[in-house]
């Protein structure tokens, strides 16, 4: 090969990786998909077929075209020209397909519907919990400047302060950590020995599904979940009867005294250290000296993704840890770790007890 030739390979190769680069930069694409989500076009494309051009001229097929858009767009209230950019791009994606006069939702495309079951819509609709706080993302430089979240310099508020004061917005939170958790919730039942206890304290303890399910399997066993919200949890406790109780409250405040176990399930990613420390702190204080605490995350070196630590950094302020960063977190509180047990996905269970006095 001469000289010209192998110069000419290695700029080919530093092109392919510069396109690279900028694909995976560019931003046009995902908010391209999640305005599609938020004005419900996979939906709307998919129930009704490609839309008529009921309005427009018969003997032009251009103007026809501008009509389909222009019917759609006056349907959704947006801008006619906007529209079909947006349809354009969404047809190099894939998304949608021309038909006839109108446009139509591909089979890739439907994996986007409100009834994919696949959790997408609920991750990118903008006004969800998960697709609304990813708009924070914008302020990453904040972030990384300052180690503290962009959700509120975007919000005006904290993650949690918006969902209570937004009901829709909680109600799509609890929908999203029910869905990611659903196929896996026989594998956390198994990974851990919940028939040693008594009473499990479920701090944090979201719609409790993990819960229920440890509870369904267990049938001595009882529990108590503490949350800012607890309408999903008491709806999933129903048929536990005084098994399973939900009450509404703060793990920054005293937590209930009586359970033998202490189950902090994704919630210490979702803050800082100090704040975990405060936590921590709090589970320790309501824990007997033979209480264990089970702490279930996805753990860094062992498949956790940083793709989700800067997610928990600008939603939250928060981060995933390494199995030593949750050793060192516990070790001022007098919690020796006992444990580690992965389970199927990036998550393991870690088990921590007192130490001996
Ligand atoms: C990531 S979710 C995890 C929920 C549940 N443990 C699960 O994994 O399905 C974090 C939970 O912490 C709760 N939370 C946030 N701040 C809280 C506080 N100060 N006191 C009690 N719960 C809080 C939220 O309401 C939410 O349900």
């Amino acid at each position: 090969m001469g000289l010209l030739a192998v110069a000419g390979w290695i700029y080919m190769g530093n092109e392919d990786e510069v396109r690279t680069l900028r694909q995976m930069a560019g931003l046009v694409t995902p908010m391209a998909l999640r305005v599609a989500v938020t004005l419900g076009l996979p939906d709307r494309l998919r129930a009704a077929g490609p839309v008529p051009a009921d309005s427009a001229p018969a003997s032009s097929a251009a103007s026809s075209e501008a009509a389909t858009v222009a019917h759609l767009a006056a349907e959704l209230d947006v801008d006619p020209t906007a529209l079909e950019l947006l349809l354009g791009h969404l047809t190099t994606l894939g998304v949608v397909e021309r038909a006839g006069p109108g446009y139509r939702t591909t089979d890739f495309g439907a994996h986007l519907c409100a009834d994919a079951g696949n959790g997408l819509h609920n991750l990118l609709h903008h006004d969800t919990a998960a697709g609304r706080a990813d708009l924070a993302f914008v302020d990453l430089a904040h972030s990384v400047r300052t180690g503290e979240p962009a959700y509120p310099l975007r919000y005006g508020q904290d993650f949690w302060a918006d969902l209570a004061d937004q009901p829709h917005l909680r109600e799509a939170f609890d929908r999203q950590m029910t869905w990611r958790i659903k196929d896996r919730i026989p594998q956390y039942v198994e990974a851990v020995d919940w028939s040693r206890f008594n009473k499990i304290v479920d701090v944090g303890g979201g719609p409790g599904d993990l819960l229920a399910a440890v509870l369904a399997a267990n049938p001595d066993i009882c529990a108590h979940l503490v949350d800012l919200e607890v309408g999903p949890a008491q709806q999933n406790f129903a048929e536990l009867g005084d098994r399973a109780e939900a009450t509404q409250g703060s793990f920054f405040a005293p937590l209930p005294a009586d359970g033998d176990a202490y189950l902090l399930f994704n919630i210490l990613h979702d803050w800082d250290d100090e704040q975990c420390h405060r936590i921590l702190a709090r589970c320790v204080e309501a824990m007997s000296a033979t209480a264990r605490l089970i702490v279930v995350e996805s753990i860094r070196g062992m498949g956790a993704s940083t793709e989700m630590d800067l997610v928990m950094l600008v939603h939250f302020g928060g981060q995933e840890r390494s199995v030593q960063e949750f050793e060192k977190l516990a070790e001022p509180h007098g919690l020796r770790l006992t444990g580690v047990t992965e389970v199927a996905d990036d998550r393991c269970v870690l088990e921590f007890r007192k130490h001996p006095i």
